[in-house]
C-alpha cells in the first residue's frame, strides 16, 4: 500500500517542503510506504487544453502531465500538504488535481494543513473538490498555525500533533486498504 504525500506549494521558499518532510518522518515505520510527491518537480502547465481529463484516457496532452498522472497513480491514497491562500485552496495544487481524472477516482485522502489560521478554510473547501472524484476524505486532520508551530519558517509542531497526525495514518491507511479491496 503507497500513500504520496504531496507537497501542495510550488512557490520558492516555501514552507510546505518543511511540513511534508515531517509528515514523511512521523510516517516512517509504519504498515504504508509513504512516499513524498513534490508537485513542484513536475513544472505542470496550466490547464489550457481542449481535451477532458476524464475521458483522456491517462494518455495527456503534455508530457509533465502524463509524469504526474504517473506518479498519482502509483499511490493507493494521499496526503495533501496544503497551504490556504486568500482563505482558499492553493492555485497550484487545484490545477494540479484538475489536470487528472481517473488517477484520483475512489481513494482516500487526507490533509495536513498550514497557515496563519491554520488553514481550516482551505480544508473545508477541498472536501467538496475532492468528492467530485469520489474520493473518501479522512475527517481526522492536522492543522499547523504558522503563528504557533513555526520558528522564523521552520516548523515546531506543537506537542499534540504527532498525535492528530498518527490518528490521521490510522484512518487514512485503513481507507486505503477498504477502497482498494472496493476497487478491485
Ligand atoms: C497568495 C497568498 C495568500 C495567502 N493567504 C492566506 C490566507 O488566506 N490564510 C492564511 O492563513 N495564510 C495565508 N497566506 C500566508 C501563508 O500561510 C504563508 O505565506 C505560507 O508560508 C504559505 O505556504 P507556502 O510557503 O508553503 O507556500 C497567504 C500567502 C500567500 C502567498
Amino acid at each position: 500500500m503507497k500513500i504520496g504525500i504531496i507537497i501542495g506549494s510550488v512557490r520558492d521558499g516555501r514552507i510546505g517542503a518543511g511540513v511534508a518532510q515531517w509528515v514523511h518522518e512521523q510516517a516512517q515505520g509504519r504498515e504504508a510506504t509513504y512516499e513524498l510527491i513534490d508537485l513542484k518537480e513536475f513544472d505542470l502547465p496550466v490547464l489550457t487544453t481542449h481535451q477532458i481529463p476524464s475521458t483522456a484516457g491517462k494518455d495527456y496532452w503534455d508530457e509533465r502531465v502524463n509524469r504526474w498522472s504517473a506518479a498519482v497513480d502509483a499511490c493507493q491514497g494521499y496526503v495533501f500538504v496544503t497551504p490556504e491562500y486568500n482563505h482558499g485552496l492553493p492555485g497550484g495544487l487545484k490545477n494540479a488535481f484538475d489536470l487528472l481524472f481517473p488517477e484520483w477516482w475512489s481513494k482516500a485522502v487526507a490533509f495536513v494543513s498550514y497557515g496563519a489560521a491554520s488553514g481550516f478554510r482551505v480544508v473545508e473547501q477541498w472536501r467538496p473538490v475532492v468528492a467530485n472524484a469520489n474520493m473518501f476524505d479522512i475527517k481526522a486532520q492536522v492543522a499547523l498555525s504558522t503563528m504557533i508551530d513555526f520558528t522564523d519558517g521552520v516548523l515546531q509542531p506543537a506537542e499534540r500533533h504527532p498525535t492528530e497526525l498518527a490518528a490521521m495514518f490510522d484512518s487514512l491507511e485503513k481507507a486505503t486498504a477498504a477502497l482498494t479491496t472496493m476497487r478491485g
